[in-house]
């Protein structure tokens, strides 16, 4: 396999683009990837887009080819890839292993999603077919529901309090303060969190990512194409993508308190790496709800199982602590267009690497994770960046 590099990003702002359709949002991220790459669009050879649910949230279907219609990139191949909210992460993961295998030596990678044309309660009902229909979303458990079940597990197996999840949401706010794409960047306390009214218990308003609207995408260049072309100034090369599946269902699964398919594509990935939970100088992870964020670092090896309440309460995931993690403002205050989310994740470890993230910066960072998971965890994608 060869070395893969992004060598371009593109990104909207996330949040509610009532002024934007789903095509300018395609065309924003799109054309700022190209130019960022410093490439033309001939020279892209194929296209992977993420995108979970088009036609509930705007009645459109067909994204591979829309994608490359809007951006002029005609007619070259052009697919969709959907694995609910981690369809970004496994778009990046295929794009990236066409190049890895010398299939093409240049892609274009993106997600999107517009989620705020309908109401909360049907994007509500959307997001609920990533879960199993037929055991949780027709019996009423939409996904706020689903990561309640997984909190109230972790807080009776390990005595984690609402105060340390909502100490993840108050870090991922103050993070987000120095992201202009971010969708809230406001700075909110414990108090705030434990105040502002139950979703489904224990998780609070606070607690959970919201509904936006936003586009990711990168180019992938062959590491050697790149240095051949004298574009390696600013990329930044994958040294692992690791994925791996679970059940769709809580119920079938053996523990509410860890996401295996996590751990499953970690292990991969490090193995990859050739590195450690300790080698990694930041993250990127899918805090879709704060208790997701702390069976992240525990699941990823960056803590204990049962001790990342306390961990995030002490500081330790904070910028200047022991693993920086959603350095961006994570899912919670950056916005969470579902699938564009990986994709984000991987900019977020372009822009840190190429110390560019202004505000926010993770001084000296080398190393950078991002896990982005699908559903309650029936699907998670884990990649690893460095310099290249
Ligand atoms: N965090 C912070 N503020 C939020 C917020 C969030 N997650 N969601 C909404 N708000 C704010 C809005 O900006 C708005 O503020 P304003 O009054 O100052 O304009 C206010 O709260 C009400 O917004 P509204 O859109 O009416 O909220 P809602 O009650 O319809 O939706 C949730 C709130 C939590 C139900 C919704 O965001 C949600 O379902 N989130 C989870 C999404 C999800 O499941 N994603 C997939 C994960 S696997």
């Amino acid at each position: 396999m060869r070395s893969v590099s992004i060598i371009g990003t593109g990104l909207t702002k996330f949040g509610e683009h009532w002024n934007l359709s789903f095509k300018d949002l395609i065309a924003e991220a799109g054309i700022k990837a190209i130019q960022d790459s410093g490439l033309a669009r001939k020279d892209i050879q194929a296209v992977y887009g993420g995108c979970m649910a088009s036609g509930r949230f705007i009645g459109q279907e067909h994204i591979g080819a829309l994608i490359a219609d809007q951006l002029g990139l005609n007619p070259v191949p052009s697919t969709r890839l959907e694995a609910a909210c981690a369809s970004g992460g496994v778009a990046l993961r295929n794009g990236y292993i066409t190049v890895a295998s010398g299939l093409y030596d240049i892609v274009a990678v993106g997600g999107i999603e517009k989620m705020t044309e309908v109401s909360t309660e049907d994007a509500g009902f959307a997001l609920g077919g990533a879960g199993d229909q037929e055991t949780e979303l027709f019996m009423g458990a939409s996904f706020p529901a689903l990561y309640a079940l997984m909190a109230r597990a972790h807080m009776h197996e390990f005595g984690t309090t609402e105060e340390q999840m909502a100490a993840v949401s108050v870090k991922n706010h103050k993070n987000a303060i120095n992201n202009q794409y971010a969708q809230f960047r406001n700075e909110i306390t414990i108090e705030d969190v434990m105040n502002s009214g139950y979703v489904a218990s224990p998780l609070k308003l606070l607690d959970c990512s919201p509904i936006s609207d936003g586009a990711a995408a990168v180019i992938l260049c062959a590491t050697e194409v790149a240095r051949k072309m004298k574009i390696t100034d600013k990329a930044i090369e994958i040294i692992a993508s690791a994925q791996a599946s679970d059940t769709l269902a809580l119920a079938n699964r053996k523990s509410l308190t860890k996401i295996n398919a996590t751990k499953v594509a970690a292990k991969q990935a490090f193995e990859q790496a050739k590195l450690k939970p300790r080698d990694v100088d930041f993250a990127e992870l899918h805090d879709c709800f704060s208790i997701a964020e702390i069976m992240a670092i525990e699941d990823l090896g960056f803590t204990e199982k049962g001790k990342g309440g306390k961990f995030t309460e002490e500081g330790n995931t904070a910028i200047g602590g022991v693993i920086p993690t959603n350095t961006s403002g994570g899912l919670k205050a950056h916005g969470h267009p579902v699938a564009a989310t990986g994709i984000k994740q991987a900019i977020e470890a372009y822009l840190q690497l190429n110390e560019k993230a202004h505000g926010r910066q993770v001084k000296g960072a080398e190393i950078g994770l991002a896990q982005n998971v699908g559903g309650s965890g029936a699907t998670c994608v884990v990649h690893m960046f460095r310099r290249a």
